[in-house]
């Protein structure tokens, strides 16, 4: 049966944004990173492992952390939360994620529109190092493998994208691009790197689009990500959220739930749309 529109006391919505952050995998077994006593940076300075000064400086203990991260990711299932919003695409409405999330949660739980604004952890990409790449006597190429900047010109003729593919995100020394040499890193997005032109382009267009956004475990501390909501909610949306710990947006947006993202999706993406 095709569900075509949304019924919430009156509210009428055909193209949904859910927008997550790290709270929706929380009960997936993965921390936060803001939560006071078991966020990640509780323990550990964002600066010292998540920015591309830390890993020029120090990439084995960047690396290292990410991996840890990684093993949290690859053991983590799609909650009851990740799984309503899946379940709302199969059933025909119209939906775009816009996940913060790294972890390809979403993904495995069935979504297909999912916009990843942070990257993801369990993909890699060359370090560009700018600096040592033009600081070269000639200028760099462009690897053909990795696309990155290659600093010298003796790369390997014989490797291909396929090599590149098939390392992965695991313990041991920090991998190299098989074309250029260049260090390998998570593609995510660390303190002090720009998003990608066009997930960034394809989120704000998701969010001009859409009648109805639920933001969702998500403490909206880091922009550009954190204006999403609020532009929602300026052009004329219905926004709600759902956060054990409300934010500034509770108190300006339509609805807010003070709960966990794996008890109250399913019941409110239930009770959002009624079948025709
Ligand atoms: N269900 C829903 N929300 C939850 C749950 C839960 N079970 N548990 C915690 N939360 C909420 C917290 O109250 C908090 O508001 O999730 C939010 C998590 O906030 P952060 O840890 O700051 O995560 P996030 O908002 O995704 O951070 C944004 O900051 O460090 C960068 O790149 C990183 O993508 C991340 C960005």
């Amino acid at each position: 049966m095709k569900i075509s529109h949304v019924d919430f006391s009156g509210w009428q919505a055909n193209k949904v944004t859910i927008f997550t952050g790290a709270g929706m995998s929380a009960e997936s077994g993965i921390p936060t990173f803001r939560d006071r006593m078991t966020g990640l940076w509780a323990r550990t300075d964002p600066m010292e492992i998540a920015t591309p000064w830390a890993f020029r400086a120090h990439p084995q203990r960047v690396w290292d952390w990410h991996v840890h991260l990684g093993g949290a990711v690859l053991t983590a299932s799609p909650n009851a939360g990740h799984r309503a919003v899946a379940d709302l695409e199969q059933r025909g409405v119209h939906v775009t994620v816009i996940t913060q999330n790294i972890d390809n949660l979403h993904q495995r739980a069935g979504s297909t529109k999912v916009i990843e604004l942070h990257g993801n952890l369990l993909r890699l990409k060359s370090f560009v190092d700018e600096e040592a790449a033009f600081a070269a006597e000639r200028p760099p190429m462009i690897c053909p493998v990795c696309n990155g900047y290659a600093a010298w010109e003796e790369h390997d003729p014989y490797a291909n994208r396929d090599d590149l593919l098939a390392i992965q995100l695991l313990a041991g020394p920090v991998p190299h691009c098989p074309g250029c040499g260049a260090l390998l890193r998570p593609d995510v997005v660390w303190f002090g790197e720009p998003l990608a032109p066009e997930a960034l382009d394809a989120a704000w267009d998701a969010v001009e689009q859409c009648d109805l956004l639920i933001a969702v475990g998500a403490s909206l501390e880091v922009e550009p990500a954190a204006s999403l909501p609020w532009r929602a909610l300026q052009k004329g949306a219905r926004v709600i959220e759902v956060n054990p710990a409300p934010t500034a947006l509770a108190e300006h947006c339509h609805a807010s739930f003070a709960g966990s993202a794996a008890e109250v999706l399913p019941t409110l993406l239930a009770s959002l749309w009624a079948t025709t």
